[in-house]
């Protein structure tokens, strides 16, 4: 029997930070209501000629160092994203550019807004458990200052930009133990950003129900936790880190009461980063990784809910 593992993270976030003081000059808003409503203090936004594929490679880049892996020895390149640089090719092919990597590793994207990471994660590792693969590379970035309507208090001091890495590997034992997808498209007009390709429109913005969203999150978030624990042999106890997606620090905070843990057993990210979409939590992971917090052998509950709606979640051993 196989299972992944994580060997390696990385993360990018663009250089510039936009505070929430900035926010006020754009819109009616205030420091005050931001930090109160959703924990956020500022965020990071792409330069105009950056783009997602270029944040993805300094992620990727980064979590391939942290592995100590050749970049040719990577068997998948999956990417979750909501903002591609292009139609086509997918990010992830052009990633598998800017990385040099010519074996003919399948690269693909995968589109499930802020659950993606999870989804990517989860689609990986249903490879490597088959035994089909031994290596791949899973990324989660988004630019979502490009699809944010800078007039609209109620979405724009909400999101910011960046990319989180994650790379995996064939093991004898978890690594990941579990992961669970869900999603309901009856929510589909609750979060969306209503323009396309086959149904353009001339409002090509994020577009939101927050209070709907934010009702949903939370049930769905205290919902997927025993269903997650089931048939692992793992306990609600057992866990030693939530590492969940980043969209407001009330909602992870009624996620952390639920489950009887402390908000000390979080990690936060979301006063730096603000929503990051399918970046948040490699990006999290990857802060937690680094500063030492999360160590060999802990038990690392990941979990999201986005657009769609979709959610899911992720039972790791790091
Ligand atoms: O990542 C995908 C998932 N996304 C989420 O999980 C986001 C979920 N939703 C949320 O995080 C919250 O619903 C928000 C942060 C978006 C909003 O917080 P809320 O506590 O649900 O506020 P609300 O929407 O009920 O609005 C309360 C008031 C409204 O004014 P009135 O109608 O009570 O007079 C809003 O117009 O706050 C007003 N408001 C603002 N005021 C200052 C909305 N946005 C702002 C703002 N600054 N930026």
């Amino acid at each position: 029997m196989y299972y992944s593992r994580i060997i390696g993270s990385g993360g990018y976030l663009p250089e510039r930070v936009m505070s929430n003081a900035e926010l006020e000059a754009l819109v009616d808003t205030s420091d005050e209501w931001i930090q109160a409503r959703t924990g956020i203090r500022k965020r990071h936004i792409a330069r105009e000629d950056e783009t997602t594929s270029e944040m993805c490679y300094y992620a990727a880049r980064r979590a391939i160092e942290c592995a100590g892996v050749a970049p040719d020895s990577i068997e998948l390149i999956v990417v979750a994203t909501s903002t591609p640089d292009l139609i086509y090719p997918s990010s992830a092919c052009l990633l598998q550019r800017r990385l040099g990597i010519r074996n003919g590793a399948p690269a693909f994207d995968v589109q499930a807004v802020c659950s993606g990471f999870i989804y990517a994660l989860s689609i990986t590792d249903q490879y490597i458990r088959a035994g089909a693969m031994q290596r791949a590379l899973v990324v989660g970035a988004d630019m979502n200052s490009r699809i944010l309507d800078w007039r609209d208090r109620t979405t724009c001091v909400l999101f910011g930009d960046g990319a989180g890495a994650a790379l995996l590997e064939r093991s004898d034992s978890p690594g990941i133990y579990k992961t669970l997808l869900h999603a309901d498209g009856s929510y589909s007009d609750h979060l969306q950003v209503p323009s396309g390709v086959s149904k353009p429109s001339a409002d090509p913005f994020i577009r939101m129900r927050g209070n709907e969203v934010f009702k949903f999150a939370v049930q769905a978030m205290d919902e997927i936790v025993g269903e997650t624990l089931a048939d692992t042999g793992l306990q609600q106890q057992d866990i030693d880190w939530l590492v969940p997606h980043q969209a407001n620090q009330r909602i992870i905070a009624a996620t952390v009461k639920k489950l009887g843990m402390s908000m000390d057993q979080v990690i936060l990210t979301v006063g730096e980063h603000g929503n990051t979409s399918a970046a948040s939590i490699p990006l999290a992971l990857d802060a937690g990784l680094r500063d030492g917090r999360i160590k060999q052998g802990d038990i690392i509950l990941m979990e999201a809910v986005g657009g769609g709606f979709t959610w899911g979640s992720a039972l790791v051993r790091y």
